[in-house]
């Protein structure tokens, strides 16, 4: 996540150290693209010692498994068949946990542009989507102590998670971020069609019937905006420890 301000701000103490280690503690991160919620879940996870979940790349893994399969997008049931039969699951030996199609690892596709274009159309997918929240919900009673971040975390997969952020910042914001990533990779993308494809990508992703994007009731809402990935990641842990304790202290 980009700096977009230099302005310094007070962080709140740091209480440091793993989260106690016999109580299970899922964190739910949502938000639409580019707020930052992969790489500020991977600080939190790491920072609070809790395994990471990624379930966008479990989409993106689907949205790759139909192209390269040159499946036609109106057979459905052919898509669901090849995600099922392709058995995605990741390796939890990596850091970050890479996500295997048919036992082949397949990170290295589901970033890719042609994916990216497509990844919301099968998102939609009703059964597809019941088929990934079933997986999701066996990782998390795999790995009782985890931060998972997505769209449907805290309002679908894991209603009675111990802590739900949602993560949000203005289009032209996350637009500049995500030109400025792609700027990393050597890709050049014009900011203002960029602003465009995310808008659309939004209204795809919360206006679909099955687990929209949405703010659950009870998530810790932050924009972005103006924080620094720092700045967030430290708000985070700050609201992450104090519910915790709070849960075991039992008030
Ligand atoms: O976070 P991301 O850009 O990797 O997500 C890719 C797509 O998958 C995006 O269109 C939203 C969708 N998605 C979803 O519908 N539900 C999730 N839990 C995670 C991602």
């Amino acid at each position: 996540m980009t700096s977009v301000q230099t302005q310094t701000v007070a962080r709140p103490p740091k209480i440091g150290g793993a989260m106690p280690v016999d109580s299970p503690v899922i964190i739910t991160i949502d938000g639409p693209a580019g707020t930052g919620k992969s790489t500020v879940a991977q600080l939190l996870a790491a920072r609070l010692g809790l395994d990471f979940l990624d379930t966008g790349a479990m989409y993106r893994a689907a949205a790759a498994i139909l192209i390269d399969r040159e499946i036609d997008r109106e057979e459905i049931g052919e898509l669901v068949s090849a995600v099922l039969g392709a058995d995605l699951h990741f390796d939890w030996s990596q850091d970050p946990p890479t996500i295997l199609a048919w036992d082949n690892p397949i990170d290295h596709r589901i970033r890719q542009a042609d994916v990216t274009a497509v990844v919301s159309f099968v998102a939609s997918i009703a059964d597809l989507r019941h088929h990934m929240v079933r997986k999701q919900r066996v990782i998390g009673s795999q790995h009782p102590r985890l931060v998972t971040e997505g769209r449907d975390q805290g309002s679908v997969v894991f209603p009675d998670a111990a802590v739900k952020f949602y993560l949000d910042a203005n289009p032209e914001v996350r637009a500049q971020r995500r030109v400025e990533q792609l700027a990393k990779k050597g890709d050049v993308v014009d900011i203002q069609e960029m602003c465009e494809r995310i808008v659309e990508r939004d209204r795809m992703d919360s206006t679909r019937s099955d687990g929209p994007l949405m703010c659950p009731d009870d998530a810790i809402r932050i924009d972005t905006s103006v924080l620094s990935l720092d700045q967030v990641v430290d708000t985070l842990e700050q609201h992450a420890r104090d519910r915790i304790a709070m849960m075991l202290d039992g008030s």
